[in-house]
């Protein structure tokens, strides 16, 4: 069977692969109103830094539509986007593209509006592969004294189609390599608590053919120091000004690893989840999730948890961040790639 669209604009209303139910369903949620579309987001049926940019550009289009069909005035129709715009706080994308489109378009106008949010997930879909070719080179480039053996990657969370649309951002430069012949084994850490890992990206780097193995988030700076990675590539869910990144709980430990073992740390994302408007990762709003995601099923009623759902990984731990325009490396490091 031939799988859905990750999301989707379908006359007046979204279509979404219910991220929650992967691996071993498939299933399409039909969202029509701004109340369903924030339940998708926050239950994390729709997910990952720039498919929630998509998913706010379309949530635009899907408020003036619902604004039209039950008669709200501007000051319902601002509250309703800005309940998208604050669905998750942590990936910049969702609010960047929301405040995007709702000053660029003419919200009387629910055509111009769609035709806005369907060229965001065109940019989505282009810049994606723009990101993939010019990480798997800079890796290549990297690591050009290994390139004897097949590499190894270790990654996190999921940073594929499903996150992104196109071929992903970290996923995406791995597939670069893989299409490059360049690719052994790849990583994959299950990320808990919601499992993006395990679930999305061990789904994912099947269907490619990818050979993969999954570890258990609390091994992989173990795997790492034990040299079965040559490189560490993430996705990030917002940059600040000074290089700062936050990405999925677990991706810090991965990078104080990569350091330790003296291999790269390379972050790949679009330029849209840049945010110059924050210049460090302590102004970056961590998303503070329920107890529940951490203590089922294993933990004695009532425990409590700490679910911050991101990390902040500083940017003198990164070797380099790449998008669809660049490469930077934020600081002068041990490992000169270039
Ligand atoms: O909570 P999620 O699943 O939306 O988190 C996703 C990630 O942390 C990804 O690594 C990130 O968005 C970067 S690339 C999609």
């Amino acid at each position: 069977m031939e799988t859905p669209d990750v999301l989707a604009w379908r006359d007046g209303y979204i279509e979404a692969l219910d991220q929650t139910a992967l691996p071993h369903q498939i299933r399409v949620l039909r969202i029509a109103s701004v109340g369903d579309l924030v339940d998708a987001i926050t239950s994390l049926a729709i997910r990952g830094a720039p498919v929630l940019g998509v998913a706010g550009a379309f949530g635009v289009a899907l408020a003036v539509r619902q604004g039209r069909r039950e008669g709200w005035d501007a000051a319902r129709l601002a509250s309703e986007i800005g309940r998208v715009a604050a669905a998750r706080p942590t990936a910049v994308n969702l609010a960047r593209e929301v405040a995007a489109i709702t000053a660029s378009a003419d919200l009387a106008d629910p055509a111009s509006v769609e035709r806005a949010a369907l060229a965001v997930l065109d940019t989505a879909n282009r810049v994606s592969r723009d990101i993939s070719v010019r990480g798997a080179a800079y890796l290549r480039e990297c690591l050009r004294d290994r390139l004897d053996a097949p590499l190894r990657v270790h990654t996190h969370c999921n940073t594929g189609t499903l996150a992104c649309l196109g071929w992903g951002t970290a996923l995406g430069v791995i597939r670069a390599l893989h299409e490059d012949g360049v690719l052994g084994q790849v990583i994959v850490d299950e990320t808990r608590p919601l499992l993006q890992g395990a679930r999305l990206t061990c789904w994912e780097l099947g269907q490619l053919g990818i050979e993969h193995r999954l570890a258990a988030d609390g091994a992989a700076p173990f795997l790492i120091s034990q040299g079965l990675a040559d490189a560490v590539v993430v996705g990030a869910d917002r940059i600040a000004a000074n290089g700062d990144v936050a990405n999925k709980i677990g991706t810090y430990s991965l990078a104080l690893a990569a350091r330790r073992a003296g291999i790269p740390f390379v972050v790949a994302a679009p330029e849209s989840t840049i945010d110059e408007d924050t210049p460090s990762g302590a102004q970056i709003p961590i998303e503070l999730r329920a107890d529940e995601e951490v203590t089922t099923p294993a933990a004695p009623a009532g425990t409590r948890a700490l679910n911050y759902a991101f990390d902040i990984t500083p940017a003198d731990l990164v070797t380099a961040i790449v998008t669809e325009q660049r490469i930077v490396e934020p600081v002068s490091l041990e490992i000169n790639c270039r």
